[in-house]
This record gives C-alpha cells, sequence and structure tokens, in this order.
C-alpha cells in the first residue's frame, strides 16, 4: 500500500493581483503576519506525512529556495548572540524532509505545472497544494484527506460550498449524492458561468492524485484560458477510475485576492500568540470608533 509521501506545490504564477508587491518577489512570499503562505502550505503537508516537497517555480521564484534552505551568516549570528527562540524560526522545514525544486519555463497551466512533476512522483500517489489557499483546520486539511485516500485508495480533491455567483473562480464538482463530507464525483468543470455551474461545490487548492492523473494531463487539449488545466484531466481520470469530492472542516481564505489576504490577516493576527490580545483589544477600539 503506497503512502503519500510526495507533494506538489505550483509556484510559477504571475501574482498580478497583487502587484506591484509581486513584481520581483513570488506571491507565495506574501507573509500573513509573520509566516509566508508557501511555508503553511508545507507544514500541512508535513503534517500529512509528505517528506518530498516538489516545487515547480519559474522566474523570480528563487526566494522560495532560499527560504527552506539554510540562512548561514544569519543562523550563525543569532546562534552567537544566543537568541535561540530566533534561530529555531529559520528552521524552516524539518530536517527529514526534501525539497526539490523544477522549473516550468513557460506558463501553460497548472495542469502542466502538475506534469512538470511526472519523472519525480513517478508512480507514486500525490498531493497538489496551491499555497495562495490558506486552510485553517484541525486537523490540518491535507491530512483530513490523506486519511480519506487511505480508507477509499482513490483520488480526492478537497471542495467547499462557494456562493454561485462565484463558480465562474473554480472548477465545480457534480456528485452522485449531496449528503456527508465525503462523496462520489460524477463530474467536473472549469469556471464555469453561474448559470452553467452542475453544482456551487468548488475544488480548492488541495488535492491527492493517484498517478493515472499523468497519463491524462498528457492528452489533454488547452482549456479555460488556453492553458493545460488539471480540471479536465481529473474529467478524464473520471472515466477509468473513482475521485471523491471532500468537503474539508475548517476554513479556508483565498490568499490570491486581496480581500481574501487580508481576512486571513485578521483571523491568523488575532490567534498569533505574540500580538493576538493586543491586537483584538485594537480592533475593539477600532469598531467602538466606527460605531461613533
Ligand atoms: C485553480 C484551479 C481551480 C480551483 C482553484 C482553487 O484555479 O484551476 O479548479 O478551483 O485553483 O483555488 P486558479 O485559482 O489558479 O485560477
Amino acid at each position: 500500500m503506497k503512502k503519500i509521501r510526495k507533494a506538489v506545490f505550483p509556484v510559477a504564477g504571475l501574482g498580478s493581483r497583487f502587484l506591484p508587491a509581486t513584481k520581483a518577489n513570488p506571491k507565495e512570499m506574501l507573509p500573513v503576519v509573520d509566516k509566508p503562505l508557501i511555508q503553511y502550505a508545507v507544514e500541512e503537508a508535513v503534517a500529512a506525512g509528505v517528506t518530498d516537497m516538489i516545487f515547480i517555480t519559474g522566474r523570480t521564484k528563487r526566494s522560495i529556495a532560499d527560504h527552506f534552505d539554510k540562512a548561514y551568516e544569519l543562523e550563525h549570528e543569532l546562534d552567537m548572540k544566543n537568541k535561540h527562540d530566533l534561530l529555531k524560526l529559520c528552521e524552516t522545514v524539518p530536517k527529514h524532509v526534501n525539497c526539490i525544486y523544477l522549473r516550468q519555463a513557460e506558463p501553460l497551466g497548472l495542469g502542466h505545472a502538475v506534469l512538470c512533476a511526472a519523472p519525480i512522483v513517478n508512480d507514486e500517489p500525490f498531493a497538489v497544494l496551491l499555497a495562495d489557499d490558506l486552510i485553517d483546520a484541525e486537523p490540518p486539511a491535507l491530512k483530513q484527506m490523506v486519511d480519506v485516500y487511505n480508507y477509499h485508495r482513490c483520488s480526492v480533491l478537497g471542495t467547499m460550498n462557494v456562493p454561485r455567483e462565484q463558480t465562474r473562480q473554480y472548477g465545480i464538482v457534480s456528485t452522485l449524492t449531496q449528503e456527508g463530507r465525503v462523496q462520489r464525483m460524477t463530474g467536473i468543470v472549469e469556471k464555469p458561468a453561474p448559470e452553467k455551474a452542475p453544482t456551487t461545490q468548488a475544488v480548492v487548492g488541495r488535492y491527492v492524485l493517484t498517478p493515472q492523473i499523468f497519463e491524462h494531463l498528457r492528452n489533454v487539449q488547452p482549456g479555460a484560458g488556453g492553458e493545460i488545466q488539471l480540471t479536465d484531466a481529473i474529467a478524464s481520470l473520471l472515466k477509468e477510475e473513482a475521485v471523491l469530492a471532500y468537503q474539508f472542516e475548517g476554513t479556508r481564505y483565498d490568499c490570491g485576492s486581496k480581500l481574501g489576504y487580508m481576512q486571513a490577516q485578521v483571523a491568523f493576527g488575532l490567534k498569533h500568540p505574540d500580538v493576538g490580545a493586543e491586537f483584538a483589544a485594537y480592533l475593539k477600539q477600532m469598531n467602538e470608533k466606527a460605531a461613533g
């Protein structure tokens, strides 16, 4: 029985919704309070038992590799000054974890980015995490999905219900039944218009996939936006094997949008051990002022 040991992080996107912040810096390095988005995603993968992190990167993404590497001078300096708490924060990834970086030379779409990982993933089931979907959950969302995978032994997509007017932003799934967290899928379509969407159950950026997906990715034609879509390959995979939609427990923040990113800052700021209490007091004061 093959365990989920590998996770793919497609991080080659342009991040144009966050310009100018993302002109020279990757959007995945935007911090929520004090931790970059990509680190939240990697920690979620570690918590699900993943040991090999495969980053599909592009130009201007070098700081992601630096972030998970040793920062020799900084760490040496902190060590000399006995700042062990800060030194601990520099350990961005546990020692048993391997980080592998591949460049996606052309932005041909999410499906293409995942296909770039095929020579490293080989014939194992694996996870895909989109770092701009930040999910606050306990147990972490990917861990919940890996448990579902271990039980059912087939691909699992993380989903949530969205307002109908937002279906154009997501992959939307159809399922056999509408009940329970785990549902057998009957179809999936990328970014349908609200009036055409079969349901309002949307895929968020968490996938557990069987390696058969690669064969389908090799064969799909460019879809929505002229890109090779992971959604289209999953629709094709569905004709051959079962795929499950799993409505995870937890709160998802769309950190690919300014509003979602700001909401995440507030939620994670309020929970932060250093600043949470003061931040709560500040927000209360703001509310009182606004109420006059
Ligand atoms: C991608 C996927 C889409 C999914 C979404 C989740 O879209 O193509 O199916 O619902 O991530 O965030 P993107 O947000 O990259 O346009």
